[in-house]
């Protein structure tokens, strides 16, 4: 079974991709692959564009993320919302169908510098992911990320509630593929 793992940021010192390898770091049970979504990333969705084609980023990343049995994704929030980065992204994977996430258990987090955890983001993706074909089973917002991570240091009660969420999502990603044979 393999876990996807990926942040909704194109920053370049992202404090969510940060967090998403850390919670990478922290499956035992199964393979896991850590996507970078700049390496994926689109012209802003145009109908003139999707007649010639849907860009060969957005075919590559669906079919990377069709290989996952799980997810774990963590959002920036941009003015109270989606990063546009990431929107672009889900827009034009919705154009394919609006199956991008394969009905997969998903770990949904976000990331914030500011004490908020990202509420407003969260809020706004967390009825959304579901109509991705996103099966959310857990959601952590951090704040106050900066003091958290301290010269590569770890708060440990964030860290116990990562390890808490990441053996939920391999509990359920075996429990998926036991029931699939
Ligand atoms: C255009 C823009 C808008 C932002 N709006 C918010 C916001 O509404 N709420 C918030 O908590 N942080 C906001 N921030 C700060 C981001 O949370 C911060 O840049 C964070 O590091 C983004 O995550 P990333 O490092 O994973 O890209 C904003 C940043 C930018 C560049």
């Amino acid at each position: 079974m393999k876990i996807i793992a990926f942040a909704g940021s194109n920053g370049s010192t992202s404090i969510n991709r940060l967090l998403t390898k850390k919670a990478a770091s922290l499956i035992a049970k199964h393979e896991v692959e850590i996507l970078d979504l700049r390496v994926y990333d689109a012209p802003i969705y145009k109908d003139s564009i999707e007649d010639r084609g849907i860009p060969e980023s957005i075919l590559a990343l669906r079919k990377k993320l069709n290989t996952a049995d799980g997810f774990i994704f963590s959002t920036p929030e941009h003015n109270g919302f989606t990063p546009a980065f990431l929107k672009n992204i889900l827009d034009w994977l919705s154009r394919i169908d609006r199956k991008t996430f394969s009905d997969k258990p998903m770990l949904f987090m976000a990331a914030s510098p500011g004490a908020r955890a990202g509420k407003s983001v969260r809020d706004n993706l967390r009825p959304l992911l579901p109509r991705w074909g996103a099966n959310v089973i857990a959601e952590l917002g951090v704040g106050n990320f900066n003091d958290k991570v301290v010269n590569g240091v770890w708060d440990a009660d964030l860290l116990a509630e990562l390890k808490q969420n990441i053996i939920h999502l391999e509990h359920l990603v075996s429990k998926q593929a036991s029931e699939l044979i």
